[in-house]
């Protein structure tokens, strides 16, 4: 097994005359969190298609665990998986039903109990029999997410996973990244919150027009600010912590 469990090296992508990347290059170290920022239309989820297969590159190389996106794209499929922008639940179906149709096409031995224990973990026991097309969006994203874990992927690709959620849902989003993570899953994440980088990524990278313009832990990316002016001013609590405190619930860090 690699070291690294994304390599990605000259990556350029156009659509017709739109050069989205223009030579992109990073690596993802097995076990790490990596959180890919970028602003609107940056090229975030382009750069999710090609490393999950669904993209081919105009030219330069990705590796996913080891092989080849384009020559070993089989392998590749087999050894990830993908939560896209937008979820991709099946609304007729309810929850439970959902996750065992994953079960079954990942050929697991008990579709069932998997099932059992991802709508545990994510808090969705109660709804479990209910067609998806009654949940709220929380409740959907926190399915997408179920249904992405099926079968203990080593590789979890989450595109802008807390997009449209409530700060609740967001931080309960953050704690499974977490745990993902201390259980040894590789996640390579995108997001447009600058907070959710913060408190997630081992590393965080940059995209601005077509390459990575930083890339680093947060600590060398704060370095890369220039020095703090010292003003004394009352520190004032964030929307998210009066939110929280007024709905009663204590951010878990
Ligand atoms: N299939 C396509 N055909 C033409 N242009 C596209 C296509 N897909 C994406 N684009 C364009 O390429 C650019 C990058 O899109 P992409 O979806 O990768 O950005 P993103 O960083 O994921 O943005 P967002 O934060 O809005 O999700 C955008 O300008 C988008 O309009
Ligand atoms: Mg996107």
């Amino acid at each position: 097994m690699p070291n690294n469990s994304i390599q990605v090296k000259g990556l350029q992508k156009s659509y017709k005359q739109l050069h989205v990347l223009k030579g992109v290059d990073f690596e993802v170290e097995r076990g790490n969190i990596f959180a890919l920022l970028g602003s609107n239309g940056a090229g975030k989820t382009t750069i999710v298609k090609i490393l999950t297969t669904l993209l081919k590159q105009d030219s330069g190389t990705a590796t996913v665990n080891g092989f080849d996106v384009v020559s070993k794209s089989e392998n590749v499929r087999q050894s990830i998986s993908l939560t896209g922008q937008f979820a991709a639940v099946d609304e007729i179906l309810t929850g439970r039903e959902n996750l065992i149709m994953i079960a079954k096409l990942r050929h697991l031995k008990n579709p069932r109990q998997v099932a059992d224990d991802l709508l545990k973990r994510f808090g969705l026991t109660d709804a479990a029999d209910r067609r998806v097309s009654t949940y709220s969006g929380g409740m959907r994203r926190r399915l997408d997410l179920a249904m992405s874990l099926v079968g203990k992927p080593q590789l979890i690709f989450l595109d802008e996973p807390t997009t449209g959620l409530d700060p609740e849902a967001r931080i309960e989003v953050w704690k499974i990244v977490k745990e993902l993570a201390v259980g040894g899953t590789t996640v390579f994440l995108t997001t447009q919150y600058l907070e959710e980088a913060e408190q997630l990524a081992d590393r965080i990278a940059i995209l601005h027009e077509g390459r990575i313009i930083a890339n680093g832990t947060l600590a060398e990316l704060k370095k890369l600010l220039p020095p703090a002016k010292v003003e004394y001013v009352e520190k004032q609590p964030t929307l998210e912590e009066t939110f929280l405190a007024i709905i009663g619930k204590k951010e878990k860090k």
